[in-house]
């Protein structure tokens, strides 16, 4: 049996990842040791005691170390564990790695073929990709992966649980901070609506209004503009979104050009994402839909009605599921090459944990 160094299992990635762990019974397949940045010494999930995660020497020993425990622990680990000559392989959630020469991003029912590879050629490092170019990929795989895709735009709605565990809480306190200051007009039936909604501005304008963690109101609100500003005025979670999937489908030398503006939105986990795809001729939608739905058997077709989309096309029915449903398409005005989508996936499954659960899978058959 190898032996798991596991970094990073108790943040909210890591206990998606140690809960579909135990779901999946991966813990029977390999020896786990758990690792702890702030309480060494005491006693880890398994009864026995935690390993510091910066004690090199213990870090050595291990065949795999698994970690979620964000970038700035790789920044320190890796490259020290490297030079010390440590040969295991380093599966990784944070962003740091993803983009090197020597590491390749992780979305096995998109790249296995590029993974098979990495692993015969030697390749120790394996990082999740970007959250919402995974779920882009794991919804609109079939279509890449039959070369029909000229360029896409992908404009994101993002969940509050990419920002982070207090950004989820912070947006349930805008929601109910809003509600509170309105709450004996809302109890009063005749009371004016343009009343409400000036009460609403001012409260969520007011310096009380809960905005720690997102700088500015997101409940009732949203903000187009997710990671650091680029110096092309590109946001890093776009730019993310153009060379991380051309990593991922092993296209860097004859990239496909992906754009498009990230903006968060009030949902608690689940990534939705509007594209615009140029085919590069014009497919039948029927064929289109199989195409899609046959790729991977998370990927879901919804038909383009009303009724179904809005019952089965959202934040609320997918989150906490593995399903990542492809909803209205249609070849848009603009000719019978560009099709319209509109994809909803759950964030910390198959936009973190999920991929890299499987790339320890990977490993150990
Ligand atoms: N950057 C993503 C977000 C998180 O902010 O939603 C996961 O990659």
């Amino acid at each position: 049996k190898l032996t798991v160094g596991l970094v990073g299992w108790r943040g909210m990635v890591g206990s998606v990842l140690m809960q579909r762990m135990q779901e999946e019974k991966d813990f029977d397949l390999f020896e786990a040791v758990y690792f702890t940045t702030s309480q060494a010494g005491k006693p880890g999930p398994d009864g026995q005691p935690l390993q510091s995660a910066t004690d090199l020497d213990a870090l050595k020993k291990l065949d795999v170390i698994l970690t979620c425990q964000g970038g700035d622990y790789t920044n320190e680990v890796y490259g020290p564990l490297r030079e010390a000559g440590w040969k295991g392989y380093w599966i990784d959630a944070a962003s740091s790695l993803r983009m090197a020469d020597d590491s390749i991003i992780v979305l096995d029912p998109v790249n296995r073929d590029v993974i098979d590879k990495g692993l015969e050629s030697g390749v120790k490092t394996f990082v999740g990709g970007n959250c919402t170019v995974s779920l882009m990929l794991m919804g609109l795989g079939g279509l890449f992966d039959q070369q029909l895709v000229e360029w896409t735009t992908s404009m994101t709605y993002q969940a509050a649980s990419g920002a982070g565990a207090q950004n989820m809480r912070e947006l349930l306190n805008q929601m109910g901070a809003i509600r509170d200051s309105v709450s004996s007009e809302l109890a009063d039936p005749s009371s004016a609506i343009l009343d409400i909604d000036r009460k609403v501005a001012e409260a969520m304008r007011s310096d009380k209004f809960p905005t720690d963690q997102f700088g500015v109101p997101l409940g009732g609100s949203l903000i187009p503009y997710i990671d650091k500003q680029l110096d092309n005025r590109q946001s890093k979670e776009e730019w993310k979104g153009s060379v991380e999937t051309n990593k991922i489908l092993g296209l860097d030398n004859n990239p496909i050009p992906i754009d498009g503006i990230c903006v968060r939105i009030g949902a608690m986990r689940c990534h939705s994402q509007a594209f615009t795809i140029k085919l590069k001729k014009d497919v039948p939608l029927d064929e289109i839909e199989e195409i899609i739905e046959e790729h991977n058997q998370w990927s879901k077709v919804i038909p383009n009605d009303r009724e179904t989309t809005i019952a089965e096309l959202s934040p609320t029915v997918v989150t906490g599921t593995l399903n990542v449903p492809v909803g209205r398409l249609r070849k848009m005005n603009m000719g019978p090459e560009y099709l319209s989508a509109f994809s909803v996936g759950d964030q910390l499954l198959w936009g973190a944990a999920e991929p890299l659960r499987r790339m320890l899978h990977i490993l150990l058959h």
